[in-house]
């Protein structure tokens, strides 16, 4: 079977990694992968949608699977159905609930599902209107896609109504910015919710962890994501219920009843204020690095991508392990601010139950280089939270590479 993967990360890695494991039959493709995964299959250089169809239908793959939320906004999920191909992920209409925040908003709204007090606009007056009615923080969204860097929780009015004018004005994000969404800022604790859907049937993968910080103890500045961990003690069961009765089905209907219904997975990022499950924003894809604990969990991934793919989730039961995982980014030098000079990637003894996730790696005479960014996940599991903690912290010790950078306490607020 030949399966082409989307992306290239470690959320893009791990997949192959859990569907190598599983079904030893698999040849892969990733489009444009990374360093490791051309140790793994075969990396093509191709970012266009209508190019990596034309590939796919030529040498006949058999699934593809949608990590990055960019081919997904560009419609490579069109061009594969159009073209009767099995694909995972959501259609381009289906897509707008990740590409623009302001129809997110919108839809929230219109479906009475709940979430933060908001203003969309792309009028500086009337944002400042309604900015000067908020008691700070504030929080300012750029309305398009921004590699997650179009979020700013603003501590004072003055700071709040300078980032709103940067966007507005095209300075910080160009287009992505000339739309704003100004909204209340929610104090409560954050949620990572994915839904495994259809179009009609969905599926509640354990709830996740992420770790946003850069620094320990939640401090320094936001980035892609430090760490995760999986299955999340903070979801009681009746949250989990008033998520799937209050979010995740009215937004499916609301998504079928206006002819872009979801089929994929969606990815709700929530704020749990008082008990109560708010959305913050919706992604249409695997959060990295959610993606890189929840993977290693899944007993049957193949029969899970294939049947969300091909619209009959009813039929199939996924298999869930009685274990816990916990992934600890180690990032380069300068992340998140700039580039990093290359490093070697030293790998020293693998311990039982942990295994590494690439992503900022690049593959130099069989030799893998940190390129920059995030550059791998050290991932542990095990029968209990600190078990599954202890392995990936083991596996940290035994990678190095020059800069080597990485928080010291992902899963330890649930172990204190
Ligand atoms: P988003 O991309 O919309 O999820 O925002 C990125 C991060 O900003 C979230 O994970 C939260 O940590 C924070 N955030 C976003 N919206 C709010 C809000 N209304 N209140 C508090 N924090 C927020
Ligand atoms: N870890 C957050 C994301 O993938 O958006």
């Amino acid at each position: 079977m030949k399966i082409l993967i989307l992306g290239n990360g470690a959320r893009e890695y791990s997949i192959a990694l859990a569907l190598q494991k599983t079904n030893k039959n698999i040849e892969f493709y990733f489009a444009p992968g990374n360093g490791a995964t051309a140790q793994i299959g075969t990396n093509l250089n191709m970012k266009d949608c209508k190019v990596i169809t034309a590939y796919a239908k030529a040498s006949e793959i058999d699934l593809c699977i949608v990590g990055s939320e960019n081919f997904l906004a560009d419609g490579i999920v069109d061009l594969f159905r159009e073209n009767n191909m099995a694909i995972f992920g959501p259609t381009k209409a289906a897509a707008m609930l990740e590409a623009s925040k302001s129809y997110m908003k919108s839809f929230l709204k219109k479906h009475k599902i709940k979430t933060a007090k908001f203003l969309n606009t792309t009028d500086f007056e009337k944002a400042k209107k309604f900015i000067l009615n908020l008691t700070p923080p504030i929080v300012i969204k750029a309305d398009g896609l921004c590699a997650g860097k179009g979020v700013v929780i603003a501590q004072s009015h003055d700071e709040a109504l300078e980032v709103t004018h940067k966007m507005l004005s095209g300075e910080s994000f160009g287009d992505a910015g000339k739309i704003v969404v100004i909204e209340e800022y929610l104090n409560g604790f954050e949620l990572s919710i994915f839904a495994l859907c259809d179009g009609d049937d969905f599926i509640l993968l354990p709830p996740v962890q992420d770790h946003k910080k850069l620094l320990d103890n939640d401090k320094g500045p936001n980035t892609g994501g430090m760490g995760a961990y999986a299955p999340s003690s903070l979801a009681s069961k009746s949250l989990l219920e008033q998520v799937k009765k209050d979010i995740i089905k009215p937004t499916l209907e609301g998504m079928k009843a206006q002819g872009s219904e979801f089929s994929g997975v969606l990815f709700i990022g929530l704020m749990i204020v008082n008990n109560k499950p708010y959305v913050l924003e919706y992604n249409v894809r695997f959060g990295d690095p959610e993606c890189e604990v929840l993977m290693p969990l899944i007993e049957n991934p193949l029969e899970m991508f294939l049947a969300c793919a091909n619209k009959n989730l009813s039929s199939i039961d996924v298999k869930i392990k009685d274990e816990y995982a916990v992934g600890v980014v180690c990032a380069s030098k300068n992340y998140p601010y700039k580039d990093s000079p290359k490093a070697l990637i030293g790998i020293g003894e693998i311990p039982k139950n942990s295994h590494l996730s690439y992503a900022g790696v690049s593959l130099e005479n069989n030799k893998l280089y940190a390129s920059g960014g995030r550059v791998l996940v050290c991932v542990g599991t095990g029968k209990s939270i600190k078990e599954a903690q202890e392995n990936a912290y083991k596996l940290c010790d035994n990678v190095n590479f020059k800069g080597k950078q990485y928080r010291k306490d992902i899963a330890f607020q649930v172990l204190q």
